[in-house]
């Protein structure tokens, strides 16, 4: 009698552990493959800590699915993208890749992605082809394509009047493929590029390049660098005298998230982005104040595009119930929202890029205050993406 007893407490014990079990699905695995040294480290954390922000939000869940979190150090290293993203699919088999920075990294974690058929979010690398031929319905991008930030600056510089303009990048996707967008308005505009320089990444050594800008005496300079490179950049452009004579514009990358260590030689600078700090929106504020909160540290465009790509995966997992293997369903929902981003409402398109207006801002004290709408609604071309 006892032991029939004790037998079915146990296998009542068992029946009720199985039904809590089924109850309560597996944690959500994210990868985050960003960058935790080198250029682009802040970068890289500012990314992580505004999707951890969101889904701290969120209660921790996203779609009712608990969210475990797997992490690569990528070191914008290109060399070495492949074996870094095959640790997140193979070894931590995750689920939804996020990253990363740098557009040569990223180009190769799409490639993987695609192989592989894992889900990734780009918060920020801009490669072109991300969203051009390589686009497929498990791509989706929360930040810009290099396009975007180019072309815009250059719709400002052709209407400021500038007739003949000179760019400096790191010679890689982000760099060349923003000068290409920048050329694009700036020519359509009536201005001319006289030259492009370069200098291969991550490199800082601009002295020879700056003695040419100021031999050459364009009307402006327009330049691309992000990170650590961006601000030993724009202090060498003052520190050679240039900021008195010779207008420097940048995408916004070049004061983003570095103004605090640029200090006197960013004041005034005119860019162009998809953020501006001081967007004076309950919905921006709302966030501005809680990442403060949270990290003690302002935010910055980095920390929004990670915030909303958190906020496009909630949209997926929400459309589904949290039940991942409805991908199609879920990929569809994250095609079709519209993200309540700090930076102003925006729509993804077909090719899965952010549909959204390009803001100039001048660098003021540490913040990138907004001045205009300088392209409203800009669509990446898209140009390569067959659906
Ligand atoms: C890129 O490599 O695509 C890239 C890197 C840093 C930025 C923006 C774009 O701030």
């Amino acid at each position: 009698m006892k032991t029939l007893f004790n037998f079915t407490t146990a296998a009542a014990a068992l029946l009720f552990a199985s039904a809590a079990h089924s109850q309560a699905p597996a944690p959500l695995k994210v990868g985050f493959m960003l960058p935790a040294t080198g250029t682009f480290a802040s970068l890289g954390n500012n990314i992580e800590s505004g999707f951890k922000l969101f889904v701290q939000e969120q209660g921790g869940k996203l779609g009712g699915r608990e969210i475990q979190y797997f992490k690569v150090d990528d070191e914008s290293d290109p060399s070495k993208a492949t074996d870094n993203v095959n640790k997140l699919i193979k070894r931590d088999q995750v689920d939804v890749l996020v990253g990363t920075v740098h557009s040569g990294v990223a180009l190769a974690m799409a490639k993987a992605a695609k192989e592989s058929n894992t889900l990734l979010i780009v918060p920020n690398a801009g490669a072109d082809a991300i969203t051009g031929p390589m686009c497929g319905p498990n791509i989706v991008r929360s930040s810009f394509s290099n396009w975007q930030p180019g072309y815009s600056t250059g719709v400002v510089m052709a209407q400021k009047g500038y007739k003949r303009a000179m760019t400096i990048t790191w010679n890689y996707a982000a760099g060349n493929e923003t000068v290409k967008g920048f050329a694009e308005a700036f020519e359509k505009g009536g201005g001319k590029v006289m030259k492009d320089l370069t200098l291969p990444f991550p490199n800082v050594e601009f002295q020879a390049l700056l003695t040419e800008i100021a031999a050459q005496k364009p009307d402006a300079v327009f330049a691309f660098f992000a990170g650590g490179g961006a601000v030993k950049f724009v202090k060498d452009y003052a520190a050679a005298g240039l900021n008195k004579s010779i207008p420097l514009y940048g995408s916004g990358f070049l004061t983003d998230g570095t103004l605090e260590a640029q200090g006197s030689a960013a004041q005034g600078i005119f860019t162009t982005l998809h953020y501006a700090d001081n967007l004076d929106t309950p919905r921006n504020n709302a966030f501005r104040k809680s990442y403060a909160l949270t990290y003690k540290a302002n935010a910055d465009v980095y920390a929004v595009q990670g915030y909303d790509a958190a906020q496009i995966l909630a949209a997926g997992l929400n459309a589904v119930k949290g039940d991942f293997s409805k991908r199609d369903a879920m990929t569809t929902a994250m095609r079709k929202v519209v993200v309540d981003s700090p930076r102003g409402k925006f729509t993804i398109s077909p090719a899965g890029n952010p549909v959204q207006d390009m803001f100039l801002r001048q660098a003021t004290g540490n913040y990138n205050e907004f001045r205009s709408v300088a392209v409203k609604a800009l669509a990446d071309p898209a140009r390569g993406c067959k659906l």
